[in-house]
């Protein structure tokens, strides 16, 4: 094995596979051991090398021989004791290890606190027991999450964490626990750790690539079936949103740097470049319309009208209780989750990525800017229904066949 030896969690999941990749591709004197879910370990090699090959722009075959010579897959649980591994395993894994970057959690909005916590704050724990347990260790790096701001409005600073601060659901809440423990135990035991915050992270700013479709693509995904007029919202709320390249591109090149260690890095578009609620609206409508009116689509989508929280949420309870159960109900339910972020204005300060990443040139666009390859690659994928492209589909089946899915219940 080669010098450094990354212990990833996370692998299989958005962030930690593109953040594999990028190791794997631009890293070789590194090796990483993914501790991965799965039924068995070769499920959970299936996994990994599922995830990889979807973050692959080159051929799969190049991809396997990169995670042939420099990648270790264990199947294990965070929330388990020694991640259900056998104590040999899991001390051979401490000895072996450099270098960790937990970016495992659960991401669900809509779970029962104590769930959330069980993966979230339970989970953390564990990794910082294996953690505190590697006698090589040079590096902790920790994904949290900007919203651990919760209700906040206004500027949050990366260095700010505990602001007396309610939540707007059990992810945020359970990550800024979790962020409270890794600072603690970085006080307390592992002082070289660095936090990572990223905003809400969208598709690759160069071909708008993605294999999560959470967050905001699920009220782009229902705006665009045009069956709904209001937005529950203020205008003027600004939304931050990052491309998943800039998040790995700047979690790689922060995790490394000596001087990133014991601080916290907010991965954001910052104040400057995040949008208004209205600026976002209108922009997504255009891109909408161009798409499909250059592929014959005669139908126009309108600019939804933004309105109170009270009247926009009875609005859309109303269209919930008229629907049957499936997939556009849970689709609207996981909206409702959304709501919140469109009510509180706040802004991420991010000056210490900022300064660390000015000299190597990496810095985050903004979402106007490469919005229209995010909402193409939905378009063509059918919001990951279809890895392929299907330019040649007629725009107007396009349509019809996207309500006709999901407005049909899902098969029993
Ligand atoms: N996506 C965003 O917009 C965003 C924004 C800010 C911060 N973040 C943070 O970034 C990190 C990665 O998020 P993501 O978007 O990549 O989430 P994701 O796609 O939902 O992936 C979550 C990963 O965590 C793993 N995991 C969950 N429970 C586990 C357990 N008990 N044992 C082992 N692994 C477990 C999942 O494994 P399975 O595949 O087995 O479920 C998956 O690999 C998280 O810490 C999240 O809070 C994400």
């Amino acid at each position: 094995m080669s010098q450094r030896v990354v212990f990833l969690t996370g692998a299989s999941g958005f962030v930690g596979a593109e953040f594999l990749h990028r190791v794997l591709l631009r890293e070789p004197d590194t090796s990483v051991i993914c501790l991965v879910r799965g039924t068995s370990a070769q499920e959970a090699q299936e996994r990994v090398v599922c995830a990889l090959d979807q973050c692959a722009r080159r051929a799969s075959a190049e991809v396997k021989q990169l995670h042939s010579e420099r990648l270790l897959i264990v199947n294990g649980d965070i929330t388990l004791p020694r991640f259900g591994l056998s104590p040999l395993v899991y001390s051979l894994l401490q000895r072996r290890t450099t270098h960790i970057l937990h970016a495992a959690a659960s991401t669900r909005f809509d779970l029962r606190l104590e769930d959330a916590r069980a993966v979230n704050v339970g989970g953390t724990m564990e990794v910082l027991r294996f953690a505190r347990g590697c006698e090589n260790l040079d590096r902790f790096g920790y994904v949290s999450t900007a919203y651990v701001a919760g209700d906040r409005e206004g500027i949050v600073r990366e260095d700010e964490l505990d602001m007396a601060q309610g939540f707007l659901n059990t992810y945020e809440q359970s990550k800024f626990e979790a962020e409270t423990l890794v600072r603690e135990t970085m006080a307390a035991d592992l002082p070289r750790t660095v936090i990572f915050r990223p905003s809400i992270i969208v598709g690759d700013s160069r071909d708008g690539r993605t294999t999560s479709f959470n967050v905001l693509y699920c009220p782009m995904r229902i705006y665009g079936l045009g069956v709904i007029k209001t937005l529950p919202g203020k205008p003027w709320v600004r939304l931050d949103v990052v491309p998943i390249n800039y998040v790995v591109d700047a979690i790689q090149q922060i995790f490394l740097d000596e001087t990133a260690v014991g601080r916290t890095f907010h991965l954001v578009a910052g104040p400057e470049r995040s949008m208004s609620l209205q600026a976002l609206v209108d922009k997504f409508v255009q891109i909408y319309n161009n798409h499909f009116s250059s592929r014959g689509l005669v139908r126009r989508l309108a600019v939804p009208e933004i309105v109170g929280e009270n009247e926009g949420r009875a609005l859309l309870d109303q269209s919930i209780e008229s629907m049957p159960t499936g997939q556009a109900r849970n689709l609207f339910e996981m909206f409702r989750f959304f709501v919140p972020y469109t009510q509180k204005d706040k802004m991420f300060d991010d000056r210490s990525t900022r300064r660390i990443l000015a000299e190597r040139g990496i810095e985050p666009p903004p979402f106007a800017n490469y919005m229209h390859r995010v909402l193409s690659y939905c378009f063509e994928t059918r919001w990951g229904q279809k890895p392929q492209k299907r330019q040649s589909l007629e725009a107007e089946v396009w349509l019809e066949e996207e309500l006709e899915r999901i407005f049909s219940p899902l098969p029993i």
